[in-house]
């Protein structure tokens, strides 16, 4: 049974419990995070603890750890849970406390975070590339938290899997913005070689941890990107669309509302971004850097 960590304790996942009050489980009242782990080493720490940071702070729940006692809580489960390749998930919600709207004046968080074996995406996935629909936002208009109540993305990523699709690219006011549980980007064929587009960081849209290395690698290596809104109708003429994510990396999405995505392969943008990315991860790794 996998060891998961409750409130400074590590303990057997079996034997975990919280209290039926948590504002986690009455109300969703609660912020989490999901960092993957290569190689037994968290990657982009700082940059997930940041964003836990600000999630905490923009729902107004006290910040229960400094930056050095998170690293040291998730590498302890990270160690715990034999090391390699994991995605640990951490969890902060505003505690125990008689059910009311209003906030309780003193809370106590509840720390919850447990780590899952992480494995690469499958080579025929890879190959061949996901189908995705594009659905309604039917979000609230704070994206940019990464809040627990996740019962909307939920139905919009169960109301692709309905349809055969993998993911719900999401359409707010005429705009693409991101995936049900993943960061966009599209390849537009306006240059030779193309230009990558994806939506600029807002309230619209998470501000995926992942993204921000794509952004990275394609300025580092001379592939022309800009981050600019992308209407919906925009997406039929793009030559590639891809979903980035800390768990499933960069995926190209090659069937779009029925309709092949280019030539209907993952294109030659996706292969070289892909390349860099697991090249960037190899070389972190090797420099123990990450
Ligand atoms: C709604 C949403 N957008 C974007 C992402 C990608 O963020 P990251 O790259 O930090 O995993 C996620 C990750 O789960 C997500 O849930």
């Amino acid at each position: 049974m996998p060891i998961v960590h409750l409130n400074g304790q590590n303990l057997p996942a079996g034997d975990a419990c919280v209290p039926v009050l948590d504002r986690g489980f009455i109300f969703g009242d609660g912020v989490y995070e999901v960092i993957p782990v290569f190689g037994g080493h968290p990657f982009r720490l700082s940059e997930h603890l940041r964003r836990l940071e600000n999630s905490l702070g923009e729902v107004r729940i006290p910040n229960p750890h400094a930056r050095a006692e998170w690293a040291a809580l998730i590498q302890r489960l990270v160690d715990e849970n034999g090391g390699g390749d994991q995605s640990v998930y951490l969890q902060v919600t505003r505690g125990p406390a008689a059910r009311d709207h209003a906030l309780p004046e003193n809370p106590t968080p509840t720390v919850f975070a447990m780590s899952n074996p992480l494995h690469p995406a499958a080579a025929e996935i890879l190959a061949q590339g996901i189908k995705a629909i594009s659905l309604d936002d039917i979000r609230w208009t704070r994206c940019h938290i990464k809040a627990i109540s996740l019962l909307p993305n939920i139905l919009l990523r169960q109301t692709a899997l309905d349809a055969g699709a993998a993911e719900a690219i999401l359409i707010r006011d005429g705009y693409a913005t991101e995936g049900a549980a993943s960061n966009l980007f599209a390849v537009f064929d306006e240059k030779p070689g193309g230009i990558l587009v994806t939506p600029p960081k807002g309230p619209h849209l998470l501000p995926g941890i992942t993204r921000d290395v794509i952004l990275e690698l394609a300025g580092a290596h001379g592939i022309a990107h800009r981050e600019s809104d992308i209407r919906r109708e925009d997406l039929a003429r793009a030559s590639e669309i891809w979903v980035t994510s800390s768990t499933k990396e960069v995926l190209p999405v090659t069937t779009l509302d029925d309709k092949p995505v280019g030539n209907g392969k993952p294109g030659p943008l996706f292969l070289r971004i892909h390349e860099l990315y697991q090249a960037y991860k190899t070389g972190l790794h090797d420099s123990g850097d990450n």
